[in-house]
């Protein structure tokens, strides 16, 4: 069945589809509810010689321009269960499910693995591409394999976790752009993992609410993170954000000693590839924690993320992060480097 041009729009304004509510005008929009239609709609886009943009939830996503092609708004749906057993399972979800509604829906059957990663906003499909992580869990430990159109051999592909090359907010899909379209991720999931709840804050949750972590299940995890993301990080609902703005840099030893000298409180985490350091430290440090202008702002609880208070544009907040991260390299000799997908000149 060949798709219809009623599901074609054009000129169709992305604000209300990307959490930092920035105005910008799709020249062609598809919402993709059948797998089965993608390959006609890119080929569609490339007999145009249009660009393509998969939109998810729109949650790390900087649209500093309209864009000029095809968004494809991922709309695919499901969940099932494979391999069950006592102990472990499969959990096979489509690229467009909500990603906090899959984390809960697999706690809530009582498998572990997703709890740490509660509350992160955005789509299932996009979870890989930028390897998703907080409260000292990635995404990478827990996928069994992702599965994709490859736009470049024009085939479906199931691409297990060992090929998706994932590092810290990194993987495979990143390092070749456009290349793959995500349409569904398996997790491997389990009843017998241990809980992850080394990473401090979680340790102090549990402290002040005086829970034994061998009487905490993953359920019990879920809720701490949730606590802890509502108190320190804002509902893009309600203050639009993209989440951490910036990475946490990673430097050598070398850099590390020198600046620990000069900066006895420099928050840093051992790294495979040197030292990575908290750029929410930095940038607070440099006095940017709660900043606000006419239209965009730095979050007063947490600095490594970027508001858009009042109508501001996706080339707001780049100037915001661009003087943010003079002042950063200022100071501290280090550049710090965007985090979110920026669609538009401005993205060097
Ligand atoms: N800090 C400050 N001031 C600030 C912000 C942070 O001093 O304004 C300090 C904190 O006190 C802490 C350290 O910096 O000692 C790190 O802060 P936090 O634990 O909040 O984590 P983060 O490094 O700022 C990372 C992820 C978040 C994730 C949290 C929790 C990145 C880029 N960000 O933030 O991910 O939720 O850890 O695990 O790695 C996201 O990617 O969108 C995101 C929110």
């Amino acid at each position: 069945m060949t798709p219809s041009a009623k599901q074609l729009k054009t000129q169709v304004d992305l604000r209300s589809m990307n959490t930092l509510g920035v105005s910008a005008m799709a020249a062609w929009f598809v919402r993709l509810a059948r797998k089965d239609d993608l390959p006609y709609w890119l080929s569609w886009a490339r007999e145009k010689s249009l660009p393509v943009l998969i939109l998810g939830g729109g949650s790390n996503l900087v649209l500093a321009q309209d864009f000029p092609g095809l968004v494809i708004q991922m709309g695919l749906k499901g969940r099932c269960w494979e391999s069950v057993s006592q102990e472990s399972a499969i959990l096979d979800v489509a690229a467009g499910e909500n990603w906090h509604d899959t984390v809960m829906y697999s706690v809530d059957a009582g498998y572990g693995g997703l709890e740490n990663l509660a509350l992160i906003p955005g789509t299932v499909g996009a979870a890989p591409i930028q390897n998703i992580g907080a409260y000292g869990a990635e995404l990478g430990d827990v996928l069994a394999s992702v599965d994709v159109f490859d736009t470049q051999l024009g085939e479906w592909r199931r691409i297990a976790r060992q090929e998706c090359r994932f590092g810290y907010r990194d993987s495979l899909f990143k390092q070749e752009p456009g290349r793959y379209v995500v349409t569904g991720v398996r997790f491997g999931l389990s009843r017998q993992r241990p809980l992850n709840i080394a990473y401090r804050d979680l340790q102090q949750y549990f402290a002040q609410v005086q829970r034994e972590p061998s009487s905490l299940s993953g359920a019990d995890v879920a809720r701490a993170v949730i606590a802890i993301r509502h108190d320190k990080l804002p509902d893009p609902t309600r203050l639009p954000n993209v989440g951490s703005f910036f990475k946490n840099p990673i430097v050598s030893r070398a850099h590390y000693e020198k600046l620990s000298a000069s900066f006895p409180g420099l928050v840093s985490y051992p790294d495979p590839g040197g030292v990575k350091l908290a750029a929410g430290w930095m940038i607070d440090q440099c006095g940017w924690k709660g900043y606000r202008n006419t239209h965009v702002g730095v979050h007063a609880r947490q600095a490594l993320v970027l508001i858009n208070h009042a109508n501001g544009t996706g080339k707001d907040i780049l100037d915001l992060a661009r003087a943010i991260q003079a002042d950063v390299e200022k100071t501290f000799g280090v550049m710090l480097e965007i985090e979110p997908l920026v669609i538009g000149e401005d993205a060097a």
